[in-house]
C-alpha cells in the first residue's frame, strides 16, 4: 500500500519529494493506463485545493479522457478547444489563474476556478495532456508549473 505524505507544503522541495514518490510508484511498470491512473491518484491526494486531476490522450486527432480523479468529465475535446485543447495544439503549458477569463474554457466541474494543463510530448509526438483543476482562483504558481512539468516528465520517462 502506498502511503501519501501530506506534510511537505507546496514549494520546490515538495515537488522534488513528489517526483521521487511518483518515480517509485511507477517503477517497473510501463502500462500507460496503469501509470496514468496511479499518477492521477497520487497528485489528487498530494496537492492541496484540487478538484480534478487527470489525463486526456490523443486518439485519432482529438483528446479523449483517460484515467482521472474527480467528478465525471467531458469525454472528447478537439485540438485548440478549451484549456486542454490549447495546451495540446500549442504544446505549451497553459496556466490559467481564472478559468472564467479564459475564452472557450470548457467547464466540466462548475467548482473549477483555476487550471493548469501540461502537454505530454514523447519522442516529439503529442501523447496527450495532464490537466489539474482547482476550486481556488490563482491556485497555481510558477513553482507549481515547474514542479508539475517535472512530474509530467517523470510520467513520460517511465513509459520507455
Ligand atoms: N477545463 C478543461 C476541460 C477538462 S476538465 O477541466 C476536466 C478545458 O477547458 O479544456
Amino acid at each position: 500500500m502506498h502511503e501519501i505524505r501530506k506534510d511537505l507544503g507546496s514549494g520546490a522541495a515538495f515537488y522534488r519529494a513528489l517526483a521521487a514518490e511518483l518515480g517509485a510508484l511507477l517503477a517497473g511498470e510501463q502500462d500507460v493506463v496503469a501509470n496514468a491512473a496511479n499518477c492521477a491518484s497520487l497528485l489528487y491526494h498530494s496537492l492541496s485545493d484540487v478538484n480534478w486531476v487527470g489525463f486526456y490522450f490523443l486518439r485519432d486527432g482529438e483528446l479523449v479522457v483517460g484515467p482521472f480523479q474527480g467528478k465525471p468529465a467531458c469525454i472528447r475535446i478537439a485540438l485548440g478547444k478549451g484549456v486542454c485543447g490549447t495546451a495540446a495544439a500549442t504544446r505549451e503549458t497553459q496556466l490559467v489563474p481564472d478559468v472564467h477569463a479564459f475564452p472557450g474554457h470548457i467547464a466540466c466541474d462548475s467548482a473549477s476556478r483555476s487550471e493548469i494543463v501540461v502537454p505530454l510530448i514523447r519522442r516529439g509526438e503529442l501523447l496527450g495532456v495532464l490537466d489539474i483543476d482547482s476550486p481556488r482562483k490563482d491556485r497555481f504558481s510558477e513553482t507549481d508549473r515547474a514542479g508539475i512539468e517535472v512530474l509530467a516528465q517523470e510520467f513520460l520517462a517511465r513509459l520507455d
